[in-house]
């Protein structure tokens, strides 16, 4: 064993009722970065093993944001004065602002800087328990830039302790080069982008733009082929402000997640339901841009499609970086239980990435990906905000401490030598 977590309450999130049980306290052994044994019996220290006394503090899964931008430069605190005024999102968007201004400003910045511009949105992310962060690209929208935004991604995990998934998502606007050429752009997305991400293995899914300023339907499944065709999942911002019917396309293509979809309707939910694709609400997009019309939430309960929850970290639709804040108005908003809710940041955002089989779950074998919390009860996380209760989080079996106060690793860690 390489590190010890000794009396931990944890909550598995394993399927079913149980799983959303906080258990006695227990002993957590990890090794070679995995999740080696948890047992309710002390084990043996032996030099060189570290061990953290929780404290009977909470586990529970490190939490998965797996939808954010977070890569970006510029800032858009105008256009929010603009829709305060009465402008729409979508009215700035066709006068060329919206997302075509961000691909401008990260256009003219360097990776590193787009490394440094975006640490202090994933400190965010860290300060609110998340271990697993997925970053789209597609504020480049040329083949170097949307490179660039890739590796500068990629990057962040040399300046933080976290695991990052890149996802390509050069088809999010038409940039103004082929202004009217959408198919043009679509084109060379699929001649030029994705195979250069794919050789370099930049991205483990192509994520599309699903909408009437964005992408229509034929383009989406273009794109979706070429990646398919290089071994890339796919995923899609679908059904987010109008019905297109992205959703079943994506299903259709055997998406990981179709994500937004306020506009989602049964059709789309029952396409879901058979390909087995989650479906990601982003309750700070809804929030931030006055969404009325509801995700169909009843609907997808009804037929057991996976729900996840992501920031959507992005500097036009949702400029937040709390994941647990997320998890509020998951509740607040869409009538989410706080089970739902843990399940949404923990299994099922595994899910949407792909990642089921190694995160997002207390059992052995799984990566040990974990965040201690100073609550006693998870439901916790959905119904406080803005108090820092991260004790600590574990990646990759390695341990930091949170900014929670007293924080874990002044009280109670000790290394093993042998006596
Ligand atoms: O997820 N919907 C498209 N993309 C982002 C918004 C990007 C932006 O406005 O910069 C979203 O909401
Ligand atoms: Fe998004």
């Amino acid at each position: 064993m390489d590190l010890i977590l000794s009396h931990a309450k944890i909550v598995t999130m394993q399927p079913g009722d149980a799983g959303y049980q906080v258990s006695e306290p227990v002993y957590i052994g990890i090794k070679d970065g995995k999740i080696d044994t948890i047992s309710d019996q002390p084990f043996a220290i032996t030099a060189g093993i570290q061990e953290i006394n929780c404290a009977e503090m909470l586990i529970t899964p490190g939490l998965i944001d797996c939808h954010t931008h977070l890569i970006y430069a510029g800032n858009r605190s105008h256009e929010f004065e603009m829709r305060q005024k009465g402008a729409s999102y979508q009215e700035i968007a066709q006068q060329g602002g919206g997302i075509l201004s961000t691909v401008t400003s990260t256009r003219h910045a360097s990776e590193e800087e787009l490394v440094v511009l975006a640490l202090p949105r994933l400190d965010g992310l860290i300060q609110s328990g998340v271990t697993t962060a997925e970053i789209k690209s597609g504020y480049g929208l040329t083949l170097s830039d949307e490179l660039k935004m890739l590796s500068a991604a990629k990057k962040l995990a040399d300046h933080r302790q976290i695991n990052i998934e890149t996802t390509l998502l050069a088809a999010h606007a038409i940039p103004p080069e082929y202004k009217n050429k959408a198919d043009a752009y679509i084109d060379y997305i699929c001649d030029e982008i994705i195979p250069a991400v794919a050789e370099q293995q930049l991205a483990s899914a192509v994520d599309v733009f699903c909408e009437s300023i964005g992408f229509n339907l034929n383009q989406t499944e273009k794109v979706y082929q070429c990646a398919q065709r290089h071994h890339l999942a796919v995923k899609g911002h679908t059904e987010q402000l109008s019905n297109l019917g992205g959703t079943a396309l994506t299903a259709q293509y055997q998406g990981l997640s179709a994500d937004h979809i306020e506009y989602l309707d049964k059709t789309g939910v029952q396409a879901l339901s058979e390909s087995g694709t989650v479906a990601t609400l982003l309750p700070g997009a809804f929030y931030f841009l006055k969404e009325t019309q509801q995700p169909p939430v009843e609907l997808l309960r009804k037929y057991q499609v996976p729900m996840a929850i992501a920031t959507d970290c992005n500097p036009g639709t949702s400029p937040f970086s709390d994941l647990t804040l997320m998890m509020n108005m998951a509740c607040t908003q869409f009538g989410l239980t706080p089970e739902e809710a843990l399940r949404g940041v923990t299994c099922h955002a595994a899910k949407a990435l792909g990642l089921q089989d190694t995160k997002g779950r207390i059992i052995s074998g799984m990566d040990a990906d974990l965040t201690l919390w100073n609550i006693s009860h998870p439901a916790n996380l959905s119904y406080e905000t803005g108090i820092p209760r991260v004790a600590g989080r574990i990646v990759s079996g390695n341990f930091s401490a949170g900014n929670a106060s007293p924080s874990l690793s002044s009280i109670s860690t000790t290394s093993g030598d042998g006596k």
